[in-house]
């Protein structure tokens, strides 16, 4: 008798604990991940994932205008901003796959949205 209370006791414990898991997930946004410039990254490598992750992005039909002047996700101009944006663009375009945000080594896998100000990253 006592014995099955423990148990049952045990079991809502691991019910309730694989519920806070999926919450804690839910609050995370699914486990979602981003893909930002490694701050060490050069200037150069940079440079060229802009044009890599872009290219890529128009055969799917989408682009980084928000990159551009014009675009919400400008500011700040500089090229590990820009970078990141178009990296994560592509990156989220073509599956979230670890090798897609890789770039020889120049970006990170992010589990936090990088989104900034009126800047939504996909
Ligand atoms: C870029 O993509 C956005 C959103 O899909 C679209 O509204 C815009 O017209 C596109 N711009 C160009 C230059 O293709």
């Amino acid at each position: 008798m006592a014995k099955s209370i423990v148990s049952v006791f045990f079991f809502l414990l691991l019910v309730l604990s694989i519920d806070s898991g999926s919450l804690l997930k839910l609050a995370n946004g699914q486990g979602k991940t981003w893909c930002v410039a490694k701050p060490s990254a050069d200037a150069a490598a940079l440079a060229s994932n802009i044009d890599y992750a872009c290219n890529y992005l128009g055969l799917k039909g989408q682009n980084c205008s928000q990159i551009l002047p014009e675009g919400t996700c400008f500011d700040p101009d500089t090229l590990i901003n820009h970078a990141s944006y178009a990296m994560n663009s592509y990156y989220q375009a073509y599956g979230r796959q670890p090798h897609q945000c890789y770039f020889t080594d120049s970006a990170l896998i992010s589990i936090s949205d990088p989104s900034y100000g009126n800047c939504q990253y996909a």
